[in-house]
């Protein structure tokens, strides 16, 4: 069974605090380099997740997992198999985001029936799913988890990014440690890490981004944007 959309998650304040405006989720967010041990409370961990689970996924099949890692002893394994990055065992969380690259052969049935109770997508669930088979048979399943897996654990970053919290996207670890130390199956793609609490010391300085005319273009690859 899928879920209703929620109707009692946070929209403009969370324990009587204004949740951050868009812009300044996006304009001063930094990868956050060290943590205190203040927890995260249970109601934010919840928010940030059902948040971050309402994201966008190609055929809405939703190809992924999330390890919470809160116990001490889990967070210094998952730190052993991070190259050792402190903050890893720091963070009072650290998610591990997953991606299944087979699972949805066995769920596309059900996303697409209860789409339809919902009143959403097409009514021949049969042709839809044997259009999505076929296409997704020819994709590359490790680009096409990663490609979802970061949508929600992006959303989830940027939840808690709205209710003040501090985060820390990670790349840095050692896939095959991260599975075995965490039962994750054959099939799971480990795509990123992510610490969330509060920060030990003010944020890094902002590192720059290119700007647009070296990044966008307009209709073509190469064609400058600014006409
Ligand atoms: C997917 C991803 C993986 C990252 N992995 C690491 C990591 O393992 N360790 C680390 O210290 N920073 C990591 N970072 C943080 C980046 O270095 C940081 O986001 C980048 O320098 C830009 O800085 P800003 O996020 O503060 O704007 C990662 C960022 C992303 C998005």
């Amino acid at each position: 069974m899928l879920i209703e959309k929620p109707s009692d998650l946070p929209t403009t304040q969370i324990n009587g605090e204004p949740l951050k405006s868009f812009s300044s989720i996006m304009l001063d967010r930094r990868a956050t380099r060290g943590f205190t041990s203040e927890p995260v409370p249970e109601e934010y961990l919840s928010a940030i997740l059902r948040l971050g689970t309402q994201a966008p996924s190609g055929y809405n099949f939703q190809p992924w997992r999330f390890i919470v890692v809160q116990e001490e002893e889990q967070r210094k394994r998952l730190q052993a198999a991070a190259f050792n990055q402190p903050k890893v065992s720091e963070a009072p969380v650290v998610i591990i985001a997953v991606g299944m690259k087979r699972e949805w052969k066995e769920t596309a049935r059900e996303v697409m029936e209860e789409g339809k109770r919902f009143g959403a997508g097409s009514g021949d669930v049969d042709a839809v799913i044997s259009g999505a088979f076929a296409f997704l048979d020819h994709q590359p399943m490790e680009m096409w988890v990663n490609r979802h897996t970061m949508i929600a654990f992006t959303s989830m970053m940027l939840a808690a990014e709205a209710f003040g919290l501090d985060t820390a996207p990670m790349e840095g670890f050692d896939a095959a440690k991260v599975k075995e130390a965490f039962d994750i199956p054959e099939e799971g793609e480990v795509v990123a890490l992510l610490a969330i609490g509060r920060a030990k010391s003010p944020d890094k300085a902002y590192p720059g981004r290119f700007p647009l005319e070296r990044i966008v273009y307009r209709e073509r690859f190469g064609a400058p944007f600014d006409k």
